[in-house]
């Protein structure tokens, strides 16, 4: 069966050929679209890195009830420009259904907005991923026992059914994944996605035009490299569509989402850890290519020398087992879309190079669980009114030699203002005296840009401190549901670098098994689901404000800032 648009395609151009490979059923495109068919191989290889546009077409419950405006065509070439070959494009259909079952039909105007911005991306010559987003947890959720696993196969199908129908004719750029991070958690769950990959395929092949040689991307239970090693079966042959697995990584959780004090990464056991789980993935899958759709270490919230470390570690680790990756970024991580500025310009170049193979050099930072003070060489912290002395940071060369360090348009004399011994830079007293005057603001004063005969240029930020201070400090548990603001004035870098949270009887208010950890990490709460920041100061989320409530007892809270070192901290205490 046809559907009008093609039979209006007709009318338009005078001219109807048969497309290629619609296996007699659905659209057919018509001559005036281009398909050249290319292998899973390929097209994993080409889309790498790529970018997500996240929070914008998977919002709930549409484009632009987030964080972010309906995305803009000059988004894309932001991304381009920034050395994205591809966008993986998630999109949340839950809210855009018409009618239910059977026919689950699918509002068109929403169907043509996904065109038009498929078309977006076609258009600057990047690859594209399409796919079905927060659908997992609102209707296809196989982990919740109300869930109707027959009207998910069915509606799954009738979904993407209609989205290939209007995808059709798109070229082979554009591919498919069936669903983002559907919950499984059993085999049976796994069996379950594997059964929704096949009829994710029967549905695109049956809406016809280049579908059937389309790239898809199948999924495991979770999109978790674990759970597809375990679960995860080939489809049926009968499909002809060129193929690759797509899998998630965000580990390790702590330093990733700031959760119990993390702030550290770069230890040869946490390398360690990260090369074996990607390569347990690859090793479960040696002959199937396979993309890593969504990882990312915002700089919202992780420490700048341990973020940079990582980027470059993942990527090198990836490349190394053969496995394309798409970054993710919310629109509050990494691309800020108003300015079309990169939060973290030497991040992105860290990556752009390391994609490349092009050894990085590297700040150090503290990478010690048993540590007690946290160091980072891409900061000089200097404390208001302590002497300015000289100051000496370590760094991984990675084989690179030190070309100079300058400041703006101007370049610091080597042997003057710094001295290089082995991969340690001093800074001497009589530079950062032109910088950090006695007058001088706190905040971030100056960045000093290293740069290197290969790879990444790095900068070393010079920030003046002082320990924040609070207008009071302490206040009653406030009422249920609501979230406490406990006003703070920065004094450096404006952001907490940890909280932790201890019971007037001395016993830690979440994660009592975090005694465990080091000196950085014990009783430190998880940012976001208990704590956030405001530019006005710290947010104790209800959540951690109904343990304090159930709990009965007053509680200390210890805000943390950076530099993590004794004493950079202040006391707030929320009595019951
Ligand atoms: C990497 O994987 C792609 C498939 O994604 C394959 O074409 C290529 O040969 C692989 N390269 C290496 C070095 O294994
Ligand atoms: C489950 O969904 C199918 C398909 O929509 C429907 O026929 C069936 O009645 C549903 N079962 C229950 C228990 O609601
Ligand atoms: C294509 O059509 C044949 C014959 O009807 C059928 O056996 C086959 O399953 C179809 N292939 C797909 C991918 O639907
Ligand atoms: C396959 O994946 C499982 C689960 O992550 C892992 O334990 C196993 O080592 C992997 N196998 C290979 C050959 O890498
Ligand atoms: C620094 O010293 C000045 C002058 O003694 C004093 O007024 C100011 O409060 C001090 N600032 C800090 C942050 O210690
Ligand atoms: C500080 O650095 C300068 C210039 O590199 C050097 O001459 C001086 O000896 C250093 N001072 C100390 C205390 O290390
Ligand atoms: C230095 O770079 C950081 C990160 O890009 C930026 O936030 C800051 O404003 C820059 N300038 C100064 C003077 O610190």
């Amino acid at each position: 069966m046809r559907v009008s648009y093609s039979s209006a395609a007709l009318l338009l151009n005078g001219a109807f050929a048969v497309a290629q490979s619609t296996n007699g059923t659905g659209v057919t495109c018509p001559t005036s679209s281009k398909f050249s068919p290319t292998t899973a191989s390929k097209f994993f290889a080409n889309i790498n890195p790529g970018w997500n546009v996240g929070n914008t077409l998977d919002a709930i419950e549409t484009e632009g009830s987030w964080n972010n405006p309906p995305v803009v065509g000059s988004t894309f070439d932001d991304a381009k420009k920034a050395g994205f070959k591809s966008i993986r494009i998630p999109i949340t259909w839950a809210y855009h259904f018409t009618s239910q079952s059977p026919d689950w039909k699918v509002d068109e105007k929403w169907l043509q907005r996904v065109s038009d911005v498929v078309d977006m991306v076609v258009q600057r010559d990047m690859w594209v991923v399409v796919n079905v987003h927060h659908d997992a947890t609102t209707w296809a959720d196989l982990t919740n026992a109300e869930t109707n696993v027959t009207a998910v196969e069915e509606r799954l199908g009738k979904l993407w059914k209609q989205i290939g129908t209007k995808l059709a004719c798109k070229g082979e750029k554009v591919a498919f994944e069936t669903i983002n991070e559907i919950p499984g958690t059993t085999p049976e769950h796994g069996k379950e996605v594997n059964r929704l990959n096949n009829i994710f395929l029967q549905a695109i092949n049956d809406a016809g035009g280049f579908n059937s040689q389309r790239v898809v991307t199948l999924v495991g239970a979770g999109e978790d490299g674990a759970k597809t090693s375990q679960w995860f079966e080939k489809p049926d042959a009968k499909f002809k569509n060129p193929w690759g697995i797509q899998y998630h990584y965000y580990s390790p959780y702590d330093f990733v989402f700031q959760a119990w004090g993390k702030t550290t990464w770069g230890s040869d056991a946490d390398k360690a850890s990260l090369e074996a789980d990607i390569a347990a993935v690859r090793g479960n899958f040696t002959d199937i290519p396979l993309m890593i759709g969504e990882w990312a270490v915002s700089p919202t919230a992780t420490e700048t020398a341990a973020r940079w470390r990582y980027f470059d570690f993942f990527i090198r680790t990836t490349s190394k087992y053969n496995t394309s990756t798409i970054l993710w970024d919310n629109g509050a991580d990494f691309l800020d879309r108003a300015t079309h500025l990169w939060r973290d310009p030497v991040v992105m170049d860290i990556y752009r190079n390391a994609v490349k193979g092009i050894a990085n050099a590297l700040p150090d930072s503290t990478t010690d669980g048993t540590a007690t003070k946290q160091e980072s060489s891409a900061y000089i912290y200097h404390k208001k009114n302590e002497t300015v002395a000289n100051v000496t940071l370590p760094f991984f060369f990675n084989g690179n030699k030190l070309s100079k360090i300058s400041l703006g348009s101007k370049q610091l004399a080597s042997g003057k203002d710094f001295t290089v011994s082995g991969e340690k830079i001093t800074f001497s007293a009589a530079y950062l005296r032109t910088i950090l005057t006695p007058t001088s603001p706190l905040g971030p004063l100056a960045n000093l840009t290293l740069a290197f005969n290969s790879g990444a240029a790095l900068t070393v930020n010079i920030l003046q401190y002082s320990i924040p201070t609070l207008s009071s400090t302490t206040s009653a548990l406030p009422a249920a549901g609501t979230d406490l603001l406990i006003p703070i004035t920065w004094a450096g870098q404006n952001r907490p670098a940890a909280v932790k949270a201890v019971k007037s009887d001395g016993t830690f208010l979440v994660d009592d098994w975090t005694q465990y950890l080091g000196p950085l990490q014990q009783a430190r709460m998880t940012y976001n689901s208990q704590w956030d920041w405001t530019t006005e100061g710290l947010l104790i989320k209800a959540a951690a404000l109904d343990v304090v409530r159930s709990g009965g007892k007053s509680t200390t809270f210890t805000i943390e800032f950076y530099p993590r070192e004794e004493g950079n901290s202040v006391e707030y205490v929320v009595t019951v």
